[in-house]
């Protein structure tokens, strides 16, 4: 979700105000998200690296967090939405981990959509973290380091339980993928809207849905396969 800044600053307004518009963003893309029928949506709230932004930005970031889990806690269980967060949560303050917690606990049990708040977080240090309890459970003599493949690996990162990621989609007209979900991407179709977020709303998100509807996914195999592949299961 990037472009934020730019939104306000266009305005001459205070950056922060550009957050709190994005905040009507995540809003309408989630409800859309739940509209149509997706198991899960993630979205890139607050990297690891963003902790390094001014403390003033980082102070409102927090409390526009805050006023969130708390504005949306009825509509998210009243629509059977599960949330959850990825990333090193236990770096929030105090005002943000207890009504993330109270929503996650009171959420655990929906059996809709998923929706992942990625907070403190970054795709390299969810890498770290997963070879770190990797090697912890190798010296403790638990774990064959022969044995370890992508299943193991990947039941130590965070998004352990969520289906795999098919689309990713980045705001604002910049081509990189900012150390998000970088091991989960390695499948992924890539969407760049070149839009800021603020302006990111359900017609914007549906459109992306349908492009990426159209996009054939090989996964290394060739088209024919795929083609066979597709008879046959219809033959079935
Ligand atoms: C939002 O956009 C991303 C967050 C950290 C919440 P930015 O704040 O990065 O906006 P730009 O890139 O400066 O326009
Ligand atoms: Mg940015």
């Amino acid at each position: 979700m990037d472009g934020n800044g730019r939104w306000a600053e266009l305005r001459g307004q205070p950056r922060l105000e550009g957050h709190r518009e994005g905040s009507a963003s995540v809003r309408e893309v989630a409800r859309t998200a739940r509209r149509v029928g997706l198991s899960a949506l993630t979205l890139y709230a607050f990297s690891s690296q963003n902790w390094a932004r001014p403390s003033e930005e980082v102070a409102g970031l927090m409390h526009l967090l805050r006023e969130y889990l708390e504005s949306e806690y009825s509509e998210i269980l009243d629509n059977g939405i599960r949330l959850n967060a990825i990333g090193e949560v236990d770096k929030l303050p105090r005002y943000v981990r207890d009504p993330l917690e109270r929503l996650r606990a009171d959420s655990a049990h929906n059996q809709g959509m998923v929706l992942t708040l990625a907070l403190s977080y970054g795709g390299r240090e969810e890498l770290v973290h997963a070879a770190q309890q990797l090697a912890r459970a190798a010296a403790r003599g638990e774990l064959d380091p022969e044995r370890i493949g992508e299943k193991e690996l990947e039941a130590h990162l965070w998004t352990q339980g969520l289906p795999p990621l098919d689309l990713v989609v980045r705001t604002s007209g910049e081509f990189r993928v900012s150390n998000f979900l970088l091991w989960q991407m390695a499948y992924a179709e890539l969407y760049f809207a070149d839009m800021l977020w603020p302006d990111f709303r359900a017609e914007a998100f549906l459109r992306c849905l349908a492009h990426y509807q159209q996009r054939e996914r090989r996964f290394g195999l060739t088209s024919a396969q795929l083609q066979r592949e597709e008879t046959q299961r219809a033959k079935a």
